[in-house]
């Protein structure tokens, strides 16, 4: 049987020479494919206390989406800096190429709601630490980042338990 790491393909140099970009794209457009990847995402947190979840953009959108509706609670953009319509809180950070700001609406979240944070792929950890950055200004509680791909030489895992944080990944 397949896993969540077959659907994946690499292409190499995108966005700039060097960089191996894991294509999320190929699992996405497969119904087994989607299906097993968001409900590996979601299984550690079934059981658990959750009110929000938290896409980041653009590939946390349409996990994360998916990963809401199935856990039945509401669902949470953090967007790249000027498309949010309302009045926003930021955060800058760094990727693995190049620099960025992040954005939450500043009623998006109530205190001491406990969101769970979902995105494609954890890299340095650098969008990831800004959304929880974000979620913690607003007062509410991260109680886990789950993520499909984990880039390991990256460090974006210890990152984020460093911060404290519980990081669930389906493949490296
Ligand atoms: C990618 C990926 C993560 C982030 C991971 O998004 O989808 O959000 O990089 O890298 P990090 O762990 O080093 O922060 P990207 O910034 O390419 O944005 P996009 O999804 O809007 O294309
Ligand atoms: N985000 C940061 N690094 C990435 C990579 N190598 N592939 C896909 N998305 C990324």
């Amino acid at each position: 049987m397949k896993t969540v790491q077959d659907y994946i393909r690499t292409i190499p140099d995108f966005p700039h020479e060097g960089i191996m970009f894991r294509d999320v794209t190929t699992l996405f457009s497969d119904p087994r494919g989607f299906r097993m990847a968001v409900d590996q995402l979601l299984h550690p947190y079934m059981d658990q206390k959750i009110d929000k979840v938290i896409g980041l953009e653009a590939r946390g959108f349409i996990l994360g989406g998916a990963v809401a509706h199935q856990l039945a609670v509401g669902f949470v953009p953090v967007r790249k800096k000027g498309k949010l319509p309302g009045k926003t809180i930021a955060q800058d950070y760094k990727l693995e190429y190049g620099e960025a700001t992040v954005e939450i609406h500043d009623d998006a979240l109530q205190a001491g709601e406990r969101v769970l944070i979902v995105d494609d792929l954890l890299a340095t950890g650098g969008t990831a630490a800004a959304g929880i950055h974000l979620v913690e200004q607003l007062g509410a509680v991260v109680v886990g980042c789950a993520f499909v791909v984990d880039l390991p030489e990256l460090g974006g895992r210890k990152h984020l338990t460093d911060m404290g944080m519980s990081v669930h990944t389906l493949c490296d």
